[in-house]
């Protein structure tokens, strides 16, 4: 599908019908335990992060694909209800649309298995019919819930074009192709992102400017490494320091999408502030996600422009 409009965040990546259960604690294995409270939410890294983006007031276009459905169905309808265009969205009958059994305990802890289902058949030529669209954005986000060919596809077309990149490779997955350093503007992962990929353990703020050095060293032009209640660390290419930027104190009750949240603010506001700094960037994408932890759930705890303070736009 042709479209002449221009988008400013453009995420190709994944769609995912939430369920999540409410447990006291996580099930050990081979047990099963009683849980209190279970809802069906929408989720998916790639649209969670497309929608924060516009709920902030981003011009947002998604690439994807859900199946044929009441769950794809679903999913194209709330991309409408929250303004992303969906001319990029197929549906599919091969596969169903995606999903991701979630746990989260009372103390804010999750465990997450996906079925990508409908996601992992998204093509080359949908991308390519997705080309106009790319070409006018202004940032382009990928991650890994989708087929690894095609996040890397997206990134090529997007630096053929001069389109800013950001990479989150989530979840992460071991010997990922090195050209995925090389075509991030930023390549944006959290603790456990960043040990799979170094081998390095990443625990605190030195031990993720550590991380963040070697990664830089791989291509990437900057590293944000992010560390839940430590906030993150910000590195570039060019400079030798690193910057941390500590995170908003909340008291979290489900941090489920909370980087999702973050990458999804990092794209609204480096579309709409091109000249700002990263680390100033990271400040205010971090204010967003420690909103989005007050509430349960992914994308029905992401705040709308609205709810945040004038301060940061
Ligand atoms: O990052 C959180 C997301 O991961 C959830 O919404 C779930 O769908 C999985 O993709």
């Amino acid at each position: 599908m042709m479209t002449e409009e221009a988008f400013q965040v453009i995420v190709v990546g994944s769609c995912m019908t939430d369920l999540v259960s409410q447990s006291p604690r996580l099930p050990k294995e081979g047990e099963t335990i009683h849980g209190h409270n279970f809802f069906i939410g929408f989720g998916g890294k790639g649209a969670n992060q497309c929608i924060q983006a516009a709920r902030l007031g981003a011009k947002t276009a998604m690439v994807a694909k859900v199946g044929k459905d009441s769950f794809g169905d679903s999913y194209i309808q709330n991309f409408k209800d929250n303004g992303v265009h969906t001319g990029f969205v197929g549906q599919t009958s091969c596969a169903a649309t995606g999903v991701a059994s979630i746990v989260v305990t009372d103390e804010g802890q999750n465990a997450i298995v996906i079925v990508a289902g409908a996601n992992m058949l998204l093509t080359k030529n949908e991308l390519r019919d997705a080309l106009p669209a790319i070409r006018s954005a202004k940032v382009l986000v990928c991650q890994l819930e989708i087929a690894p060919e095609m996040s890397l596809q997206a990134l090529h077309m997007a630096k053929e074009n001069k389109v800013t990149t950001i990479f989150n490779p989530a979840p992460a997955i071991p010997n990922l192709d090195p050209d995925f350093y090389r075509l991030s503007d930023v390549f944006c992962c959290n603790e456990s992102e960043a040990e799979l990929l170094t081998g390095s353990s990443v625990n605190n703020v030195e031990e993720a400017n550590h991380a963040g050095r070697e990664l830089l060293k791989r291509g990437c032009r900057t590293v944000i490494i992010t560390l839940g209640a430590q906030g993150c660390v910000v590195l570039k290419a060019q400079e030798s320091t690193s910057k941390h930027v500590p995170a908003t104190p909340v008291t979290a009750v489900d941090t489920t999408g909370a980087g999702d949240s973050f990458i999804g603010a990092l794209a609204f506001y480096m579309a709409h502030y091109p000249k700002m700094e990263l680390q100033e960037v990271a400040r205010r994408a971090g204010h967003v996600a420690a909103l989005s932890v007050q509430a349960m759930g992914t994308q029905s705890s992401y705040p709308h422009k609205r709810d945040l303070a004038a301060e940061l736009f």
